[in-house]
């Protein structure tokens, strides 16, 4: 799944796992849980990602390979936020051959620039679990700050502040489009509106999935 900060990855890639019954590994939730546990990688990430960078690529790479490596991953997994730039993209199809594996499909989830802005300054986490997302407005909890699935209090990223999500866009979207276009030239992207209803968005990214375009 690529796409900007606040497309949606997170919210989509979530359901589709669901759906396909495959993990969901996000790099960014990956990165934060080094970060709780106070990790020496979880110490050299937030460096970066407090500024709203993107972790070096030798970090991020051995970070996904590790989890590719556990047994749940074997059939594959939904990756979300990974890869982000061009050597990322060059490393996964590297260590997916070494498994006899490769990419089966690249979905992009494209979302105009002001609507990223509204979407991080008003989302919500679960502390229990950061696959329970919500949004002030698009998708409130039946509680204001309590997770509808677990009860958990709800919390705002760091890195959501709108001084830092400015950063994230400036520095982020440049790499990314190299990614789309490096799926895009290997004939496997399919991008998909994302400014839509959150149920729209998945439909359309599993009939992605399942009846690609030949
Ligand atoms: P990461 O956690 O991956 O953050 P991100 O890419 O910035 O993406 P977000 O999690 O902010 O947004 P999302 O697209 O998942 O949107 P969500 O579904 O939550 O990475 C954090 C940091 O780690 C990076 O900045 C970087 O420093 C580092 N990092 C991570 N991966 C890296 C890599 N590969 N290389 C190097 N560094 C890396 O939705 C957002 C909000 O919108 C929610 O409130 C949601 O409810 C709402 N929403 C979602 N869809 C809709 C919809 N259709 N309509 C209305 N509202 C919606």
């Amino acid at each position: 799944m690529v796409g900007a900060p606040g497309a949606g990855k997170g919210t989509q890639a979530s359901r589709l796992a669901e759906r396909l019954g495959l993990p969901h590994v996000a790099s960014g939730d990956l990165f934060r849980s080094h970060m709780r546990d106070q990790t020496p990688l979880g110490r050299k990430a937030a460096r970066y990602i407090e500024r709203g960078e993107l972790v070096p690529d030798e970090l991020t790479v051995k970070l996904v390979e590790d989890r590719l490596a556990r047994p749940d991953a074997r059939e594959g997994a939904i990756l979300d936020g990974f890869p982000r730039t061009r050597p990322q993209a060059q490393a996964l199809d590297a260590l997916l051959a070494r498994r006899d594996g490769r990419v089966a499909g690249a979905l992009f989830v494209d979302v105009e620039r002001e609507r990223l802005l509204r979407r991080l300054a008003g989302r919500w986490i679960c502390r229990a679990s950061e696959e329970h997302v919500y949004h002030e407005i698009t998708r409130p909890p039946a509680t204001p700050g309590r997770c509808d699935i677990d009860g958990a209090e709800l919390y705002q990223r760091e890195d959501d502040r709108p001084e830092t999500v400015r950063a994230r866009l400036d520095k982020q979207l440049p790499p990314m489009y190299e990614v789309v276009d490096y799926y895009t030239d290997r004939d496997v992207m399919t991008a998909v509106d994302g400014d839509r209803d959150v149920d729209e968005v998945t439909e359309a990214l599993f009939r992605a999935i399942t009846q690609p375009a030949s």
